[in-house]
């Protein structure tokens, strides 16, 4: 099975309230219904962007319950991520994907920010129907904290460690990992392949948008976590047309990867591997 996280970048305009990018996301729906053609089982999962970040950044939703004030917040947060959700769905049917909605609020329960109930046959259930799940990052019930913030890469690794995954993608607006900020350093260069050692290369740098959920070290975290699972881990440019097909397709493209844990290519031969050159 492959997992696909678009990531709140792509879709979304994250510097512009609550702007969808309607048509990329309906081009990155038809290049994944090329794939799901093929007949392999998929799960989705979709960012925030700025359906979510600003206002809960604005209420400080990420540290969990510290006023009142913030409860009408989280209602909001919770029915714009929805609604970002709902548009994706109707992209994705249009495109002859048949998606459904898994709301994490329903299915995930964290603690101290990370997941600590998670209902995988929920998942289960749909793709056994040929159904394509479609979940997103959303703010869940807290046991801690009284409610928190689940990242859509959050759900992306529950999902390496509770089903049979053989790749996971990760769809951003850039071709990869970098070691600095390509609109800020001339020197940046893409990591075709990050581990540990490349890790350290990575200089931090400060979000362009507001991001509630980490900068680029813990999603790498999180993607070495997935690559921990037997589990290869794209990170490619879905505003490059085709690119997501073609890694879909087992074709080579731009991007970084993670190797699986466990040597490389140790399920078979590597279908995105990094373009040379
Ligand atoms: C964030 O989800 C969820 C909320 C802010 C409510 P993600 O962390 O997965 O979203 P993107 O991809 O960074 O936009």
């Amino acid at each position: 099975m492959k997992l696909v996280k678009l990531g709140g970048s792509i879709i979304t305009d994250k510097r512009v309230m609550r702007r969808f990018s309607r048509k990329t996301a309906a081009r990155l729906a038809s290049e994944v219904a090329r794939a799901h053609e093929q007949g392999e089982e998929m799960i989705l999962v979709n960012g925030a962007g700025s359906f979510g970040h600003m206002l809960a950044r604005e209420f400080e939703l990420q540290k969990g319950y510290s006023c009142p004030e913030q409860i009408p917040a989280v209602a909001k947060v919770m029915k714009d991520v929805r609604d970002l959700n709902v548009r994706l769905l109707a992209v994705l049917n249009e495109a002859g994907v048949p998606a459904v909605s898994i709301p994490p609020n329903v299915v995930i329960v964290n603690r101290n920010r990370r997941i600590e109930r998670f209902d995988a046959s929920a998942f289960r259930r749909h793709l056994e129907l040929g159904l394509v799940p479609v979940s997103f990052g959303d703010v869940v019930p807290d046991s801690t904290l009284g409610f928190s913030i689940c990242s859509g890469d959050q759900i992306m690794l529950k999902l390496a460690q509770e089903m049979d995954v053989d790749r996971a993608y990760f769809v951003t607006d850039v071709d990869g990992v970098f070691s600095a900020n390509p609109s800020r350093n001339k020197f940046a260069h893409l990591i075709p392949v990050v581990d540990k050692t490349t890790l350290g290369e990575i200089e931090s740098t400060e979000a362009s948008a507001p991001d509630v959920t980490g900068g680029i070290r813990e999603k790498l975290w999180l993607g070495m976590e997935i690559a921990r699972h037997n589990v290869e881990v794209v990170i490619l440019n879905g505003s490059v047309r085709g690119r997501l097909r073609d890694a879909l397709l087992g074709k080579e493209v731009i991007c970084s990867v993670i190797k699986r844990d466990g040597g490389p290519d140790a399920r078979g031969p590597a279908a995105a591997r990094p373009e040379k050159g």
